[in-house]
């Protein structure tokens, strides 16, 4: 069952060329020229109408929101809401008819993410679902929906339903933007194109598992790790600090690199790694800066950089390379390494990795 994985997350970590492949089929046409949803389709004019899209989730299912808010926002050009499930069902949020509220969920069963979706639909909001398990409680109580068609995921850290969510979004904000005109032909085709070689690029990032393994070795004396990234990175640099405390119990906190200056840098010292993302994109030098900054205090660099990258891999003491795509799909690739990273240095600890302590696969409890 684990597929001559010894465990689970593993196995799950190395399905994603192909969960992200059958979560594109029929979705992003393979000749290149279209992407259809059906939950798109449906409501159309809900979704070129919309006043403002609230997404709601929790834990890695809230991060897959961070980076679809970026998505939907650079492309669909409309304001975009992420909330804790958990916050928003006890807030007084002011919820609009015009509003779409995305419900973003693997098991369809949170119960704040199910509550969160209750309390929208009584409002009178649209409720699109985007979840992975095929009728469970979120999607049957959403208006409209995609699922991420990743088959189960059994791991309780989730790897491959976080990639296809990510996939989701980032379809649904192009197909949106399409419609609305606020993507260009040729930006559209081209953005097709590149979604289409992400599960190849995956599968190359995945060869590099065995580096990562050795390298994990050197970090079993870390009790804190910090991880950082900008822009499509953040909410990647949140996901693989969750992924290491979730598995391998030791501190992570993920922060906008930027953000270092203004507090957490007075904890980097030389028993301090701190992971960098910092592939090519338009922050990149400033990036480097934040990691001279670390540098100059001795913290211990580990990056995930674009391939050819000469400065940050100078600067590093290790650093797996991606490949290049576009900023938006970045996170598709660039949270690979994050996951194979904590996989391997839990294993090292000698840690369970399927079952990690305290948690479950899925919280029904509030
Ligand atoms: C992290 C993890 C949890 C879940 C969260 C939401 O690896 O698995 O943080 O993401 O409990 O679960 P779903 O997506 O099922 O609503």
């Amino acid at each position: 069952e684990k597929g001559g994985y010894p465990h689970f997350m593993l196995k799950e970590i190395f399905e994603q060329p192909h969960t992200l492949s059958d979560c594109m089929r029929g979705r992003v046409n393979v000749e290149g020229n279209n992407i259809t949803l059906a939950g798109f389709i449906d409501n159309r004019e809900k979704f070129l109408n919309a006043r403002r899209i609230i997404i709601t989730a929790c834990g890695t299912s809230w991060h897959a929101a961070q980076i679809g808010m970026y998505a939907i926002e650079e492309y669909a050009r409309i304001p975009v809401e992420v909330e804790y499930s958990s916050e928003f069902r006890y807030r007084k949020p002011v919820i609009h008819k015009d509003d779409i509220v995305i419900a973003i969920s693997q098991s369809g069963e949170t119960a704040d993410t199910l509550a969160a979706v209750e309390l929208a639909k009584n409002a009178g909001a649209f409720i699109f679902g985007i979840c992975n398990v095929v009728g469970s409680s979120i999607p049957r109580n959403t208006h409209s929906g995609c699922y991420t068609h990743v088959g189960p995921e059994i791991g309780v850290a989730s790897t491959k339903a976080f990639t296809a969510q990510v996939a989701v979004l980032t379809m649904l904000a192009i197909l949106i933007g399409k419609e609305k005109r606020t993507v260009s032909r040729e930006e559209y085709l081209n953005l097709i194109r590149e979604l289409n070689l992400i599960p190849e690029k995956v599968a190359e990032i995945l060869k590099k598992s065995g580096q990562i393994e050795q390298y994990a070795k050197t970090f079993t004396y870390a009790g804190n790790c910090i991880y950082l990234g900008r822009g499509y990175n953040f909410p990647v640099a949140l996901e693989g600090a969750l992924k290491l405390k979730e598995i391998s119990y030791i501190h992570a906190e993920g922060y906008p690199a930027a953000e270092m200056k203004h507090g957490p840098i007075a904890l980097v010292s030389h028993e301090m790694p701190v992971i960098v993302i910092a592939t090519q994109s338009d922050t990149y030098e400033k990036v480097t800066s934040n990691i001279q900054e670390i540098k100059a205090r001795k913290g211990r660099i580990i990056s995930v950089v674009t391939e050819g990258d000469q400065v940050v891999r100078g600067l590093s003491d290790f650093s797996v390379e991606v490949p290049e795509t576009l900023p938006c799909l970045t996170p598709l690739l660039s949270v690979i390494p994050l996951q194979l990273l904590a996989y391997h240095i839990a294993v090292v600890k000698g840690c369970d990795v399927d079952q990690p302590r305290n948690l479950a696969k899925s919280v029904t409890v509030e």
